[in-house]
């Protein structure tokens, strides 16, 4: 069987995504290890219900393989709110496509601790492996008071990391390349992906 996860003698990983976003971000980080990404978007998804992001990733990622019969990669993330008991976590899609960032502003109003995390989970799959493989990035930040910045997507405007005096949407690619939860998590995939053989 040819080995698709190398073509013209290029480590390709195929992502499985319609978030232009994701993808440029994971372009950049698996560039870095000289990775070539692929984006695959016509990939139908089963959204699963299940309040592990770890679960849906890496069953995606299994599902995508047996649709389209390449090694497939697949990233899920979230946003756990301390002070909502982690809330939204596996939910955050259907929080941003529902109440959005200003909903969580709203149910954030004049409450004192703010901390929060974005977790991201890449799953890895094909032929070669007998489960999904699994790697976690996870970034410490706060929700802020007021939406800030215009770039990024989903809840990069109330999202400020740790240690950075910007929020997701007030940094290029590049800036929140360095400490964001899925730069961590591509990284991690990177290095396992290539020592494959
Ligand atoms: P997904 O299921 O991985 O696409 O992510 C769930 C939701 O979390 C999406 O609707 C996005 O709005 C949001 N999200 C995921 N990653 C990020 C990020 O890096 N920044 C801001 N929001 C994100």
């Amino acid at each position: 069987m040819v080995n698709m996860t190398k073509l013209l003698g290029h480590k390709v990983a195929f992502l499985i995504t319609s978030n232009i976003h994701k993808f440029s971000e994971a372009r950049r980080v698996l560039g870095k290890f000289g990775i070539a990404t692929a984006m695959l978007k016509k990939v139908q998804k089963t959204e699963i219900q299940n309040d592990k992001i770890t679960i849906i990733a890496k069953t995606s990622a299994m599902e995508a393989f047996e649709k389209c019969n390449l090694p497939s990669v697949v990233e899920d993330a979230g946003l756990f709110i301390e002070a909502l008991k982690n809330f939204p976590g596996p939910y955050s899609s259907y929080i941003f496509k529902t109440i959005g960032n200003r909903g969580i502003l709203r149910l954030m109003e004049d409450v004192v601790n703010r901390e929060a995390k974005f977790r991201s989970v890449v799953a890895f799959f094909d032929q070669s492996v007998d489960e999904s493989k699994c790697f976690i990035g996870e970034v410490e930040g706060e929700i802020v008071e007021e939406w800030r910045g215009m770039q990024g997507f989903g809840f990069d405007p109330i999202f400020r990391p740790l240690s950075f005096e910007k929020t997701f949407a007030e940094m290029t690619i590049q800036e929140k390349n360095l400490c964001s939860h899925r730069s961590i998590a591509f990284q991690k995939f990177a290095k396992w992906f290539v020592q494959k053989p």
